[in-house]
């Protein structure tokens, strides 16, 4: 029964069944499950936005204008549980220029004033990006204006929202080490229009338009386990020096943190150091489109949740202990609309659950999990 009221019973016998669905863990270790069961909130006592806010961070989560004007239930539940809000793709290019000359700001407008109505912050993303250009990018843009259309753009778009705005993606996905350019970054359109010193443009440009907001070098797979990971990482490490020591205003790095559910523990040296090491360059960390990918777990329900649930646990344990974390995103709140269904479809066509939410708005254990993660943080 669908948007069926939440019901403490229906929460701890949901959260009951899947301990019971889980003997072994009982037994040997204290199973995040049975400390979940334990002794976390309930969506009544707390949301994940007040646990967040008890000790010093924000939470929140990506959405668009078309699913949160149209469906009423999923607005009510992202505002009960998000303090910060992110468009999730009206702010990219193809949806923000739809002309050379032009700017389409109503969407973007109306996301603002729904987090305004709602009291909650909001962020934005991504000012600069080599995907979602629009289909007039390649034959507009060109070596000789590429720079002065980028901070344009910055200008225009930090300009409209200056003073209001928590944090902004300023690039978005600039390296790529498989290319083995200089510091690892990525070279169209960006690097080749422009040059390897875009990105400084662009935080100077953003940091001129908004003095006040948090400006952040997101990026993806900097989390896993893997070689071009590590190599990933150590690439953001050295572009941080270079620019940092060049004076640009590089805050925050965000870390998108679409994570395999099959991932081994993220409590390991590569990872933690790298984390410890962009805080002592005094920069901080925002985990910016967290959601954990089940498309190689079981179809088992509570298998699937089971383990979706151990990594946002262990995930979030690691880095909000290692770093300085003002902010959290998940990609989406709720398995209803989520991106992974598209990017990372399920070969039984079962539908994605890598969100705090079920399809049904309900909670489900990554809701526990990231709640005792928050709770476990300490103040940051
Ligand atoms: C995704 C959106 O969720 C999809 O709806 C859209 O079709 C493609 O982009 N990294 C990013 C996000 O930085 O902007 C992407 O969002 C997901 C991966």
């Amino acid at each position: 029964m669908p948007n069926a009221p939440f019901s403490r019973r229906r929460f701890v016998s949901g959260i009951s069944a899947a301990v019971a669905a889980v003997p072994y863990c009982i037994s040997g270790t204290t199973s995040l499950l049975s400390m979940l069961s334990g002794c976390s909130p309930s969506p009544e006592e707390s949301s994940l936005k007040e646990i967040a806010h008890r000790h010093g961070f924000v939470y929140g989560a990506a959405a668009t204008k078309t699913h949160l004007s149209s469906d009423p239930g999923f607005a009510a539940s992202l505002t009960s549980q998000s303090g910060i809000l992110v468009p999730e793709v009206e702010l990219k290019w193809d949806t923000l220029r739809p002309t050379p000359e032009s700017f389409n700001f109503q969407p973007v407008d109306w996301l603002h004033n729904f987090a305004d109505q709602n009291h909650m912050k909001f962020r934005g993303h991504p000012l600069v990006w080599y995907q979602s250009l629009p289909k007039w990018f390649d034959s507009h843009v060109t070596h000789q204006n590429a720079k002065e259309f980028m901070i344009n753009h910055i200008s225009t778009v930090c300009g409209r929202y200056s003073g209001k705005m928590h944090s902004w993606d300023v690039v978005n996905e600039a390296l790529d080490p498989n290319e083995n350019r200089p510091y690892g970054l990525r070279s169209k359109p960006w690097v080749n229009l422009v040059g390897p010193d875009y990105i400084d443009d662009a935080f100077r440009a953003a940091a001129e338009a908004d003095p006040n907001a948090m400006l952040v070098w997101n990026e993806n797979h900097l989390e896993t386990r893997e070689d071009w990971a590590q190599a990933k990482r150590e690439r953001m490490i050295e572009n941080l020096k270079l620019r940092l020591g060049r004076g640009v205003s590089i805050h925050a790095v965000g870390l998108q943190s679409h994570l395999p559910g099959t991932s081994p523990t993220f409590n390991n040296p590569e990872f933690v150091s790298f984390l410890q090491t962009v805080t002592d360059l005094g920069v901080k960390v925002i985990v910016s489109e967290l959601d954990v990918i089940d498309s190689d777990l079981p179809e088992d329900i509570e298998g699937r949740d089971r383990a979706v649930a151990n990594v946002y646990y262990d995930y979030l344990s690691v880095v909000l202990r290692s770093s300085k974390v003002p902010a959290v995103l998940t990609w989406g709140i709720s398995d209803r609309y989520s991106w992974i269904s598209a990017y990372k479809p399920r070969k039984d066509n079962a539908r994605a659950r890598p969100l705090p939410l079920d399809e049904n708005l309900q909670p489900s254990p990554a809701w526990s999990a990231m709640a005792r993660a928050f709770e476990e943080s300490g103040a940051q």
